[in-house]
């Protein structure tokens, strides 16, 4: 469970391979061409989208429709939410305008790479699941005859043609946000750490940027970071816990009952309730890899969803969040790098970060105004804990997804695929915000999660607009700046 995103996965051994060679290259020809068409209806919409709406970030509207041919359920989109880290993007909340009297002045950029493949661990067993209801000889539910004809064709581990969608949107999104910060020799210094995924997703916002911007603003991907060597893009800690026991726990509860109803429907299936959690997976994987809702969706309900949600909630809260001791300080070496881009002075960090790397103006720049890293779901988890944000009351209860009503450790709003941390810096006049006055000509901080203004409860005179002042930002970031309080030198012993 917790290498759900991780690079490494087993190796390939056992279990059914994909069918339908044939099949495959097909789909990977019509993708290649929809995703042609995707760029160029990308560029209509967004030229649209300016006549149309000129004072809203025109690309708030999910790039994507769905529509299911299943019966049963009629919304099976309703639930995407629920697909914790594998949803597809979506906004938190509609983006606020800074305050009146202020402007922002620099913008640190941390996004998770787009829509992807499954991982080749759950594709496998994804794969087995469905040969398993395949190998049946009745369904006694027609809900289940779609599966009979299935066949699962699902590469693994790269972005599907809808991820790169979504990353050149967002690359468009922050064009026009934040175009007033452009100018011809300060364009968006760009990193990406190395898996293949995330180098894609960097390059296609890098694209959607370009041609948002009419091809006036032509970021690259400057540097690539290898996630073998120091990476602060990449959470590695070697001596790190797993969150598979509090997984498991839930997963044996949740999903117990709908096992138990599919092998009533599936007589001889014999499916266990972790296969029913990735059957559950494939029903995102399967709409994001064909764009458009899959069958499988439809097998489960609302409040199966909820169940599966919550897994995945415990898994990231325990695999690199606040429930796993040596989560956080992954997040220690970016929280530096962004404390230094902040305040324009060098990066101080004895974690992860790469000193010969950061020392250099070439490789890390001070004197940009829009930074953009690309990463993956547990490194932004680990910063969102180094950080401070999305702190929870009670520890996460493995074995009930309401025991806390006020939890608002949710996956699928904290790094759903595409998901993305905006800091603001922003240069305020003497003005009244809702309940504060901010004092002239002083620094503040905002900082956003797929788009929602987090309340930053850790920072001394926080607004409720949520702007901390920076130098109160900067002191809030003891944990960072402590190196950790002996975390990372926990991580290799
Ligand atoms: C940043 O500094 C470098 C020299 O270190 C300079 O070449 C470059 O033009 C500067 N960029 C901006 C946007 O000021
Ligand atoms: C965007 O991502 C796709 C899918 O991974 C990749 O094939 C394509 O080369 C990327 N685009 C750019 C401009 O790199
Ligand atoms: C730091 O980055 C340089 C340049 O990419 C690379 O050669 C070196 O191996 C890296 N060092 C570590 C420890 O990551
Ligand atoms: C079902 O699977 C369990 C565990 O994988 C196994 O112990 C059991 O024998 C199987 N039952 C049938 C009827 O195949
Ligand atoms: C890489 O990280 C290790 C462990 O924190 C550190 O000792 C080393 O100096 C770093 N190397 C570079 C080139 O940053
Ligand atoms: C760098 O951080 C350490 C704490 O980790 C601190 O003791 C030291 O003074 C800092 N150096 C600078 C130049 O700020």
């Amino acid at each position: 469970m917790s290498s759900m995103d991780k690079d490494k996965q087993p190796s390939l051994t056992m279990g059914p391979s994909s069918r339908g060679g044939s099949e495959l290259k097909k789909l990977k020809a019509n993708s290649s061409r929809s995703l042609g068409w995707t760029i160029v209806l990308l560029i209509l919409t967004t030229t649209l989208a300016i006549y149309l709406f000129p004072e809203h970030s025109p690309l708030q509207l999910t790039p994507w429709t769905i529509s299911s041919s299943h019966q049963q359920n009629k919304h099976p989109f309703a639930y995407s939410h629920y697909w914790g880290a594998y949803s597809p993007y979506y906004a938190v909340e509609e983006y606020r305008s800074p305050p009146e009297g202020c402007q922002v002045t620099q913008v640190n950029i941390i996004q998770r790479h787009g829509s992807r493949y499954p991982t080749v661990g759950p594709a496998l067993i994804m794969a087995y699941a469905v040969t398993k209801l395949q190998n049946v000889e009745v369904y006694l539910d027609s809900g289940l005859e779609f599966i009979r004809d299935f066949t699962f064709d699902l590469e693994t581990d790269e972005l599907v043609p809808f991820g790169a969608t979504e990353s050149s949107v967002a690359g468009a999104e922050a064009f026009y946000r934040y175009r007033h910060l452009l100018s011809r020799d300060n364009i968006p210094f760009v990193r990406a750490s190395s898996s293949s995924r995330v180098v894609n997703s960097a390059r296609n916002w890098t694209e959607g940027f370009s041609i948002a911007s009419g091809f006036q603003y032509n970021p690259i991907l400057d540097l690539v970071l290898d996630a073998k060597r120091n990476d602060s893009l990449h959470n590695y800690c070697p001596a790190i816990g797993s969150p598979d026991s509090q997984t498991s726990t839930w997963i044996n509860i949740y999903a117990k009952p709908i096992a138990d109803r599919l092998n009533e429907a599936a007589p001889g299936a014999n499916l266990t309730s972790i296969e029913v959690y990735y059957l559950m997976a494939l029903c995102a994987f399967h709409s994001v890899a064909k764009a458009t809702a899959s069958d499988w969706c439809g097998v489960f309900d609302e409040e199966a969803w909820k169940g599966f949600e919550y897994a995945m909630d415990l898994d990231k809260y325990y695999g690199t969040g606040y429930g796993q001791t040596l989560g956080p300080v992954e997040g220690v070496g970016y929280i530096n790098e962004l404390l230094a881009r902040l305040t324009s002075t060098p990066v101080n960090d004895t974690t992860q970060t790469n000193t010969t790397l950061n020392a250099s103006p070439a490789t890390f720049p001070l004197n940009r105004t829009i930074y953009a890293d690309f990463s993956h779901d547990n490194q932004l988890i680990a910063i969102f804990s180094a950080m401070g944000l999305f702190r929870q009351k009670t520890p996460l209860d493995p074995e009930r997804y309401d025991a806390d009503p006020s939890r608002t450790w949710i996956t699928s709003q904290l790094t759903p695929f595409g998901g993305r941390m905006v800091v603001e810096r922003m240069l305020c006049a003497s003005a009244k915000t809702q309940t504060q006055t901010l004092t002239d000509g002083t620094q503040y901080v905002r900082v956003l999660v797929n788009n929602a203004v987090q309340p930053l409860e850790f920072c001394t005179g926080v607004t409720a607009d949520g702007l901390c002042a920076l130098d109160k930002f900067v002191e809030s970031q003891g944990y960072a700046t402590g190196g950790g309080g002996g975390d990372w030198e926990k991580c290799f012993e």
